[in-house]
């Protein structure tokens, strides 16, 4: 079995993912997170949240995951969000074309190839189709939209797309977020919520979907004035793949701090790589592994219609390189990107909506500069051109803004609808007025860091999982973090005693009380039992067994799940001893150190 498929399998046995609907014969890319994968999910988001959202000083939103088709006319994603469908000719199965080319050949991120090179490609390499086998050589390579369309109201109705991107949402509501973050920039706005792609061929489990969550952060800057505070995470490693290296033949890995990167012209915008660092220390202390991470630059072709520069994070999930000597061998998938959007989405929000989508900044000092203007003498262009005089008179005052040296001559000449108009100079009323301004309007840039939720839970996963030997019996085991592990502490008390019985519901109830996740279990032999937990991730164990009620004081047994040492604690120590231990403050072995050792395997009993 492929590590992919191990971790498939265990995620559906043990509740963690599955696909949806199966009971109506499931759709391809829909999964349902069970009880402890949508507690491992939770945890991801509240991790998220908390390091994104809180520590950085951001707000959060929640806008609808429909809108309207002006939203998306604007955004670009109506014309330029397309993937490459090809149909086979024997079956009428469609794939992407573009994995295609990168299963039969060496090539990588072929999405950055226009249309005609892969269709080449297809002939060169003789694709089939991964369906029925047929040659897909001479089939045409069509641009398919990804976006869910969908009514809005009955009869005709608008129509409306599911959002491809949390980001929209954010974009369309930014004039109303301006005035609550008081017209000062910079400003972060976070959202954690579905977005919908109708993915050619979804694949890989719950890697590529068409339904996942996003947790993407818009952060406002001042292309001007703005800088991120990069002193706060200078020294955090990265492991960077800049696109030059994946060009160069044996190209590899560069090992920078941020802000040698920074100085070295790797990262060039600051703002992109403050959140390289601040996300670098975030997946580390989540639980993926370093060793299976890197930062990946977009290729030119690469890169979305909105972004000038994409970094993405990129985490390794196999666990298997073909060759061992090439770090950048694997099966690497996409778990963040990180994009200068610059002014793309405000800019095109502002042509389309109605609204301001620009932040008036206040100069420390009012200033006086010299503006050219126009105040055209309406007495004459009114007799003259009747009902476009006004038309007339804003197109000389647009002009005299983006062109003074227009009205050099006796006459100028506007365009209006299409026509050319001419009228004297005298008459366009231009001058240059000297005025004093308090500030300007500045249209932001947006620094964009965007985190797929589900492929990062997978990545947890596959980085967590682990086997090993207890008592002579193998043992598959997830080592997630306390912080996103599904439930922090399992309480067996073992079965047919009624005091036991009694005892571990009470410590349930005082853990619960407590505000940890606890699971009761009282089914199957205490073994069975801790490799269930072990499975799913659990950190602790706690057992009630017969020495918990024959000694003074009252005692449970607490157990690790990766060493799987196990102390005696007093019940009256273990909110304390437990809480200190889950929130990250010290090792298990605190524990050792202060209570008694159990040696033997009492719990096998
Ligand atoms: N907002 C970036 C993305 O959806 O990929």
């Amino acid at each position: 079995m492929s590590d992919a498929q191990t971790i498939t399998e265990l995620a559906k046995r043990r509740g963690f993912f599955f696909r949806a609907n199966e009971s109506y014969g499931g759709v391809a890319g829909f999964y349902t997170f069970g009880p402890e994968g949508a507690a491992l999910k939770r945890n991801v988001e509240s991790a998220w949240r908390d390091r994104f959202t809180v520590r950085e000083g951001n707000d959060e939103i929640e806008a609808p995951t429909i809108a309207p088709e002006p939203v998306f006319e604007a955004s670009g994603h109506l014309d330029g969000f397309d993937d490459m469908l090809v149909e086979c000719g024997e079956c009428g199965e469609s794939h992407r074309a573009d994995h295609l080319i990168e299963d039969a050949s060496d090539i990588e991120e072929a999405e950055s190839l226009p249309v005609p090179k892969v269709e080449t490609l297809v002939a060169e390499y003789e694709v089939a189709c991964p369906t029925c086998g047929a040659p897909l050589a001479g089939r045409s390579i069509e641009e398919f939209n990804l976006m869910f369309e969908t009514g809005i109201g009955p009869g005709s109705g608008q129509r409306g797309y599911l959002r491809p991107e949390t980001a929209q949402g954010i974009f369309v509501e930014f004039p109303r977020l301006k005035q609550y973050a008081r017209n000062k920039l910079p400003f972060g706005i976070t959202q954690i919520g579905r977005a919908y792609r109708n993915e050619i061929s979804p694949r890989k489990g719950i890697v590529r979907t068409r339904e996942f969550t996003q947790a993407e952060l818009e952060q406002f800057v001042d292309p001007d004035d703005d800088d991120p505070p990069l002193s706060r995470v200078a020294d955090v490693s990265l492991r960077l793949y800049p696109a030059t290296e994946q060009e160069a033949e044996g190209g590899g890995y560069v090992e920078a701090t941020v802000s040698e990167a920074v100085d070295d012209g790797i990262v060039t915008s600051e703002w992109v790589a403050y959140y390289l660092g601040v996300a670098r220390e975030w997946y580390d202390r989540i639980g993926v592994d370093m060793d299976r991470f890197r930062f990946r630059q977009h290729l030119p072709g690469e890169r979305a219609h909105y972004a000038a520069d994409c970094w993405d994070a990129e985490s390794e999930v196999s666990g298997a390189a073909e060759n061992p000597e090439d770090p950048t061998d694997g099966d690497w998938i996409e778990i963040a990107g990180f994009a200068s959007r610059g002014d793309y989405d405000l800019s095109k929000h502002a042509t389309h909506g109605d609204d301001d989508f620009t932040v008036f900044t206040q100069y420390d000092e009012p200033r006086t500069v010299e503006r050219a203007v126009a105040d055209p003498d309406m007495s004459v262009l009114g007799p003259e051109f009747g009902g476009r005089a006004d038309d007339i008179a804003d197109a000389l005052r647009d002009l005299a803004g983006r062109d003074p040296g227009a009205f050099g001559g006796e006459t100028v000449t506007v365009g209006v609808d299409g026509d050319d108009v001419t009228v004297d100079t005298e008459v366009a009323g231009f001058r240059i007025e000297t005025q004093t301004e308090a500030g300007e309007h500045v249209m932001p840039y947006v620094i964009e860091p965007s985190f797929g939720v589900d492929r990062t839970v997978y990545t947890l996963i596959a980085h967590a999982f682990g086997r090993d030997e207890v008592d002579g019996e193998e043992r598959t085991y997830l080592s997630l973090s306390a912080e996103v592990a599904p439930t922090d502490v399992a309480v067996f008390p073992l079965v047919g005693d009624a005091a036991l019985e009694t005892l571990a519901d009470e410590v349930v109830a005082d853990l619960r009380a407590a505000g940890l996740s606890v699971a009761h279990d009282d089914s199957g032999n205490i073994g069975r039992r801790y490799r269930r937990q072990d499975e799913v991730g659990t950190p602790l164990s706690v057992t009630v067994d017969h020495e918990s009620v024959e000694t003074e004081p009252t005692t449970v047994t607490v157990r690790d799940r990766d060493t799987t040492a196990q102390v005696r604690v007093p019940v009256d120590d273990l909110v304390t001893a437990l809480g200190t231990l889950l929130e990250g403050e010290g090792s298990f072995d605190r524990l050792l150190a202060n209570y008694d050792r159990v040696d033997t395997d009492v719990t096998r009993s």
